[in-house]
């Protein structure tokens, strides 16, 4: 099949791997993808980190296009796609050392994130971190003008979805037992939030 492609993953692909370089342990074993979209992300990074098995996920529908990405990039550490819909389906995965997520939060709703964070925090033990990367505003503000432009386009498509606030997902991470171990600078003004399970 002619894969799906997404330029933004494309882009953003070597910026995000610069922060898992420090991130992710040799020692690390299980990685949860959460919203594998086209399967860019996790077919350039599981080649990268053969320690890891990379666990795809997303909607049933972006199955075929995370498939075709695995196997063009010939990788065999790898399950999945599993399907998982935050707020739908169960959490997907068990004994997972890293939960990874890019450009999902503020797809699905705040309602569908909170579920998210609920779930992850049951899930991972203690020593487990968090990746969630994605444009995120700070004390209520937007942090570029293409961001509140970025927003008001996801807005008009889905009232449930938006730009969320770096305080909230922070606070609701802290709830479920989470420190924050480094909130990275990204291009094109967004974030690498990386927690820790405490
Ligand atoms: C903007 S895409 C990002 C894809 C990819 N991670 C990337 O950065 O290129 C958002 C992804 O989140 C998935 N998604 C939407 N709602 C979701 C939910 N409730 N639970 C899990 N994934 C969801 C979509 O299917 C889509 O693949």
């Amino acid at each position: 099949m002619d894969k799906p492609f997404a330029p933004a993953a494309q882009r953003n692909a070597g910026p995000i791997f610069d922060c898992l370089k420090e991130l992710i342990d040799s020692d690390d074993r299980r990685l949860l993808e959460i919203g594998s979209g086209t399967g860019q992300h996790g077919s350039y990074f599981a080649k990268e980190f053969k320690q890891l098995t990379w666990i795809f996920s997303d909607l049933e529908q972006n199955h075929q296009a995370i498939k075709a990405w695995i196997e063009d990039a010939g990788i065999d550490n790898y399950e999945g796609p599993l399907k998982y819909e935050s707020g739908v389906d169960a959490f997907p995965a068990r004994k997972i050392d890293i939960v990874y997520t890019a450009n999902t939060f503020h797809i699905m709703s705040w309602k569908k994130v909170k579920t998210l964070i609920k779930a992850i925090g049951k899930e991972l033990r203690e020593g487990s971190r968090v990746f969630i990367y994605g444009p995120f505003n700070y004390n209520g503000q937007f942090t570029s003008e293409s961001n509140k432009e970025f927003d008001q386009m996801l807005r008009e498509r889905d009232p449930n979805s938006g730009i969320r606030g770096f305080e909230e997902v922070k606070k609701q991470m802290e709830d479920k037992g989470f420190r924050l171990l480094k909130d990275y600078e990204m291009p094109a003004n967004n974030r690498l939030l990386a927690f820790l399970k405490i």
